[in-house]
């Protein structure tokens, strides 16, 4: 039995805007496991965000439970919660939304020093390895603005581990990348998920859904299906025909879900 990390309940979202109720997260049961590298995939509309942002504490549930480490965190208040996500999540989204008067380099500083019973000294280690690993020793010392498309994505992934999470959420870390730089994006989830990190990533392309060991299929509110995969091996991101092996077991599934 795999150890689940983070368990929803029957977990329901309803927006209520100008009078009007949009039913969105029907009755979601959910574990995910822990070094599980979980990939969502699913129509427009039909509820992937709102379950990342809920499942990871970004918004409040309208009913239902989501357990992390025995705590319900829909309980918490916002205090507690903000502190959890500094401490045990981190998130990933479609644009880097990196502090444009911060350099690289400060962007993954700043959230590190919140890190509890972390010296500073210890910090800088940790973001100088991180800048190092993604690649952004030469830009380090550049603004947002001074940085490419890639360069950024890859600052905001620093920034998402820099205080070693136990999740990363993602939702559409490639989505505004071209394919260089979405392969290396997805190259820096997959080794980070092989050094123990789990994974939660929200996915339109299936030659990205295929990094995880597990994919989820969503559809107007509710898992409508799931597929296993054998883990992702590092090792073989640039052989051809294992991508092309695992994409066509995805497309069969996703074919027999009607996608
Ligand atoms: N703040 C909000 N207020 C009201 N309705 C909302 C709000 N946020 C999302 N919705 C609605 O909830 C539904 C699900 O939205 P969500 O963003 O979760 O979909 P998604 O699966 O992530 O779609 P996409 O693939 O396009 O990103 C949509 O019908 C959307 O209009
Ligand atoms: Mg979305």
């Amino acid at each position: 039995m795999r150890e689940a990390i983070l368990t929803a309940r029957r977990l329901a979202k309803t927006y209520v805007a100008d009078g009007v109720q949009t039913h969105v997260l029907g009755s979601v049961d959910l574990e995910l496991y822990d070094g599980d590298f979980t990939s969502v995939m699913g129509p427009s509309g039909s509820g992937k965000s709102t379950l990342l942002y809920c499942l990871s504490g970004m918004d409040a549930l309208t009913s239902g439970e989501v357990v992390f480490e025995g705590v319900d965190i829909a309980r918490l208040d916002e205090g507690r919660l903000s502190e959890l996500r500094a401490q045990s999540f981190g998130f990933v989204f479609q644009a880097a939304n990196l502090v444009s008067n911060l350099t690289l380099y400060e962007n993954v500083a700043v959230p590190g020093y919140l890190k509890r019973g972390r010296s500073v000294a210890q910090t800088r280690r940790v973001v100088d390895g991180l800048i190092e690993r993604m690649g952004l020793s030469e830009v380090a010392s550049h603004l947002p603005s001074q940085a490419s498309g890639g360069q950024k994505q890859r600052c905001a992934v620093a920034r998402a581990v820099v205080n070693e999470p136990a999740i990363v959420f993602a939702d559409e870390p490639t989505g505004a990348l071209n394919r260089a730089n979405s392969l290396e994006v997805l190259d820096l989830l997959s080794e980070l998920n092989r050094d123990s990190i789990s994974v939660l990533m929200v996915t339109h392309d299936v030659r990205s859904a295929i990094r995880g060991n597990r994919v989820l299929y969503f559809e107007d509110g509710g898992i409508r299906g799931e597929l296993e995969l054998a883990p992702w091996d590092p090792s073989f991101s640039r052989d051809e025909a294992y991508v092309r092996e695992r994409e066509a077991m995805a497309s069969a599934w996703l074919a027999s879900l009607s996608w």
